[in-house]
């Protein structure tokens, strides 16, 4: 499975199975962090085995069940971490697919578990995403058009440029908000500015990878 088609075929699990991430798969996991991690600079980490952060009321509200295994987003207190966060975390999501596994963002409907995992006092947790094997694949999230995310007329627009924008609205967003707008500055140059909500500054880093993949990231810099 390409990069792109794990864009495509990806959706929010909620429901999982009993089946446990072990093996290759667990090594190949465990090493895609390692490699993050150290080109990110942030304190990712894999938690298996632990149902405790989903088993509340909070976790059943969001409908989740069968969670087991989870990642952690954890990186040094500062401005960028949570857009730092969603990109790499999004890396993070498109990999496990091409293993086989489901994924879901999750900021707010989990329990934190101390002793799961570790955060230095010069650390924040910034949001985690539960990952295994699913009852099923999801489905597909209603979305935005391109023209209602992109400033200027689709006509005008490169082709590179549409193919990221059309990538850009296959990423998740907290509540699929899709507040991102995203701008053709220069012929190489495209901006990209988060919108207000919550959560907003994880989806710009989310949103940003997967518009690098869609566009080529040897196509354009960013403003
Ligand atoms: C930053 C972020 C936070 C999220 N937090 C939650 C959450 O707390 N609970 C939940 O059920 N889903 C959460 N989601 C999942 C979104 O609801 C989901 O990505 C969105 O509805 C789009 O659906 P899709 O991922 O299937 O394309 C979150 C997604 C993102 C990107």
């Amino acid at each position: 499975m390409n990069i792109n088609d794990s864009i495509k075929n990806r959706h929010s699990v909620r429901k999982y199975t009993e089946k446990k991430i072990e093996g290759e798969v667990l090594e190949s996991l465990n090493n895609k962090i390692d490699e993050i991690n150290t080109e990110s600079g942030l304190n990712i980490q894999l938690v298996t085995d632990e149902p405790k952060a989903f088993q509340s009321s909070l976790a059943k509200y969001g409908k989740f069940s069968g969670v087991n295994n989870y990642i952690v987003l954890i990186g040094k207190k500062g401005r960028y971490l949570s857009e730092t966060c969603g990109y790499y975390g999004q890396k993070l999501v498109l990999y496990a697919q091409s293993l086989g596994l489901n994924t879901c963002w999750v900021a707010l409907t989990y329990n934190k578990v101390d002793g799961a995992y570790r955060v230095a006092s010069d650390e924040k947790l910034a949001c985690v995403i539960a990952i295994g094997y699913g009852e099923n694949h999801g489905t597909k999230s209603n979305s935005k058009s391109v023209s209602d995310v992109i400033d200027g007329s689709v006509d005008e627009m490169p082709e590179w440029f549409l193919d990221g924008v059309e990538s850009a609205l296959l990423a998740p967003t907290a509540v699929n908000q899709q507040k991102f707008k995203i701008k053709l500055v220069d012929e190489n140059e495209v901006d990209i500015q988060p919108g207000l909500g919550f959560y907003t500054n994880i989806d710009l880093g989310i949103v940003k990878y997967h518009f690098e993949v869609g566009a080529g990231s040897c196509n354009f810099e960013w403003a």
